[in-house]
């Protein structure tokens, strides 16, 4: 049996920096001020569970953000709209920001674009909080599109120029594919591929395993919007993919003594779990 790691599995730049910070900030305070995060600080129930155990509190709403009276809040990776850090002045919170600065560029690009007369099209998952957070900062004259159904019922015709970015996890092939629908409908557009390099890496890297191995392990939290679209990438190559959070999901009799496995995880994975699966699947045999 040979099992391969990719090399960019597990936590991105962006991630790990939020992380830190959170942890940077337990240490460093001295007051016992409270310290919340705005919506978990990544998708991993792991770290999630050890913050609440240092003492801090995921704030999942704006309505709960505004009952909170002191403290210090940390915005998450994928950042968020103006709404919360207006809240967050007004309240006289302190606010520790580690929205990830690739994401902070996509919030600059739509503020300016619309600024500029533009109408924004956002290619991505709406429901996803990064998305939401773009919107925040474009304005409601903006459109989310996020699957091919979507771009083909794209019908603007508010007279604007149209600018397009998108969510930095999106699947670049099938960004590409849903700006292929959209400019052929002749409208006057620009075109801003936000996604980041450490997604372009890790789905190029999952895509060229996933091709030849037998078995790919996708680890990554259920509700990690870059882990389900590795998942996708990986499944197209590898009829044997499978999507897990921890070990305790692989049920290793998928797992063949002479297969060769491939292992990849999305960015919020942190790396002791990844090396516990890989452990786990080289000691099976
Ligand atoms: Fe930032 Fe890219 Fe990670 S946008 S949070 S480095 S996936």
């Amino acid at each position: 049996m040979e099992v391969i790691v990719a090399k960019s599995a597990g936590f991105c730049f962006g991630v790990k920096r939020a992380v830190d910070k959170v942890y940077e900030q337990i240490e460093k305070n001295s007051e016992n001020k409270k310290i919340y995060t705005f919506g978990p600080i990544i998708h991993n129930e792991e770290v999630v569970k050890d913050l609440e155990k240092k003492g801090v509190q995921v704030v999942n709403t704006i309505d709960e953000l505004k009952k909170i009276e002191e403290g210090i809040i940390i915005i998450r990776s994928h950042g968020t709209t103006k709404e919360v850090y207006d809240i967050i002045e007004e309240n006289n919170l302190i606010l520790e920001d580690a929205t990830c600065p690739f994401v902070k560029k996509i919030h600059k690009i739509v503020q300016t674009e619309k600024n500029n007369g533009k109408h924004i099209v956002i290619i991505g998952n709406a429901n996803h909080p990064e998305v939401q957070g773009i919107k925040g900062w474009s304005g409601d004259d903006t459109t989310i599109i996020g699957n091919e159904e979507e771009a083909n019922n794209f019908d603007y015709n508010g007279g604007k120029s149209i600018c397009i970015v998108s969510q930095t996890t999106f699947n670049y092939n099938k960004f590409k594919y849903l700006v292929e629908i959209i400019s052929k409908k002749g409208y006057d557009i620009n075109v801003l591929d936000t996604i980041c390099n450490a997604t372009h890496e890790r789905q190029a890297e999952a895509k060229e395993i996933a091709s030849k191995v037998d078995e790919m392990i996708v680890i990554g939290g259920k509700h990690s919007s870059n882990t389900q679209k590795l998942y996708e990438i990986c499944k197209n190559e590898c009829n044997h993919t499978y999507y897990i959070q921890t070990i305790d999901d692989l049920d290793l009799r998928n797992i063949k003594a002479d297969s060769y496995v491939g292992i990849t995880a999305g960015a919020s994975t942190p790396n002791n779990i990844i090396e516990e699966v890989h452990t786990n699947v080289r000691i099976k045999f």
